[in-house]
């Protein structure tokens, strides 16, 4: 994935504002394909205007959808022409939620042909438990050569689902397939994240029987038949966790509009014990960090505690704390292709099986690094605009897979970020 240009940042200036969250890119990319359950028309608002919206708008059209998209506004997706089951490889790897059309599919259709996602690969990330739960409810499950053919005799059956790990994905992808079987679908150790909730309120508007999304029980009543709805996705709890971190490590004092508070709680009370001043009010967080910044230990957690997705900013943050910060991701067996950036630009930090040790240091500086997945990305960010001198930051187009043009965002609190052509 090579980008064509190269973001440019000098580092030093305090992000002072306010700035509005853009919708969740987790929530959005199960919500889209959830369209394809009924043949009616949904109206989606609140998309982030990002990369994977896009490569599932040309899956959608590929299958036989009809698509309308007004960015920033909203997108109406009609799936009564859909008589596709297939989605190539070429579409796949644009995504690593691309998964989800198995769900979706197979909801719809009882067929589904999907090759292996893309997306980012800072580790393997198997898909044993999605295929898992589609043979509970009854599909017939064949995994070759990269495709994963999945197929029913006229509907799924209804069945309990016990997930061996909380998987986000997995969750997501039997309720996807649930909703129009047979019969009723129990799923045990059900991942409890936001956007979890967010598409069980989706398919509930669509006339779907969801309950408990958010806790890890969900059952599932499955409906003959979904109708169209007007939805508006929830803002981006990682966006929103990025902007906080960024305003924290520029020692600034910004205020993110159109978050909701309770869904960054973990990351919220670690920025606290830092030291760091956050006010929360009912749509909005204030970030104004204040004096020294100590240091602190995080683990992540599968939600509600320490979102992963926000491990390595966090511990882009913590490298300039004060005294030895340790970092445990405890999600993904690794997930640390950030770290030999970081430390190119003077980070002092060691890797210790799933921790990482950081030596908070009085200064970084600018450095060329380059982005190996899109959250490393938003390390990356943040490092350059604490850093002194200039960070120039390759392979861009990771970060723009999950961030709505994030460096107009930084330039209106007042960073010095731009993009040039490489
Ligand atoms: C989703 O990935 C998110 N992606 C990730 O965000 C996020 O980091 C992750 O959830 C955890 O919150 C999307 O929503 C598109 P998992 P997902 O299944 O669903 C293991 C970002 O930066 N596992 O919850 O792939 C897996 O290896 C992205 O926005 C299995 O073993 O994550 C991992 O160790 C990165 N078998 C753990 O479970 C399975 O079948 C959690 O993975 C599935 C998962």
């Amino acid at each position: 994935m090579s980008s064509k240009d190269k973001m440019l940042i000098t580092g030093g200036h305090p992000l002072v504002g306010e700035i509005t969250v853009s919708g969740g890119k987790n929530t959005a990319v199960a919500v889209i394909p959830a369209a394809l359950l009924c043949n009616a028309p949904c109206t989606i608002e609140n998309l982030p205007d990002i990369e994977d919206v896009y490569a599932l708008i040309d899956i959608l059209r590929l299958l036989g959808a009809k698509v309308e998209y007004v960015p920033e506004r909203y997108m109406r997706i009609d799936a009564s022409g859909v008589t596709g089951y297939q989605v190539p490889y070429s579409l796949t790897r644009r995504l690593r939620a691309s998964y989800y059309l198995l769900g979706a599919l197979l909801g719809r259709a009882g067929k589904a042909e999907v090759a292996y996602p893309g997306g980012c690969d800072f580790c393997s990330r198997p898909i044993d438990q999605h295929l898992k739960g589609f043979a509970a409810l009854g599909a017939e499950i064949d995994d070759r050569r990269g495709v994963v053919h999945a197929k029913t005799d006229g509907r799924l059956k209804g069945n309990d689902v016990f997930f061996d790990v909380v998987t986000v994905g997995g969750t997501i992808n039997v309720m996807l397939a649930a909703v129009r079987a047979k019969g009723n679908t129990v799923i045990y150790n059900a991942a409890k994240e936001p956007h979890i909730v967010d598409l069980a309120n989706f398919l509930n508007s669509m006339g779907a029987n969801v309950k408990g999304a958010g806790t890890d029980v969900i059952r599932i009543r499955g409906v003959e038949e979904l109708h169209g709805c007007n939805y508006a996705v929830i803002p981006d709890q990682i966006e929103t966790g990025t902007l906080m971190i960024a305003a924290a490590a520029t020692r600034g004092d910004v205020t993110i509009r159109g978050c909701i508070p309770t869904h960054m709680e973990a990351l919220t009370a670690k920025l606290l014990e830092m030291g760091v001043r956050v006010t929360e009010n009912d749509d909005s967080i204030r970030v104004r960090p204040q004096g020294v910044q100590r240091a602190v230990n995080v683990k992540t957690r599968v939600y509600p505690g320490f979102p992963t997705d926000l491990q390595q900013p966090m511990t882009a943050l913590l490298c300039m704390a004060q005294g030895v910060s340790t970092v445990c991701e405890t999600v993904f067996e690794q997930r640390f292709k950030h770290l030999d950036e970081l430390r190119r630009m003077g980070a002092k930090i060691k890797l210790m099986d799933r921790t990482v040790l950081i030596e908070g240091v009085n200064e970084l500086y600018g450095a060329p690094v380059t982005v190996t997945d899109l959250r490393a990305g938003a390390a990356l960010i943040v490092a350059g605009l604490m850093a002194k001198g200039v960070t120039e930051i390759y392979e861009t187009s990771y970060i723009d897979r999950g961030y709505v043009r994030i460096e107009e965002k930084l330039r209106k609190l007042g960073a010095e970020i731009r993009r040039e052509p490489i």
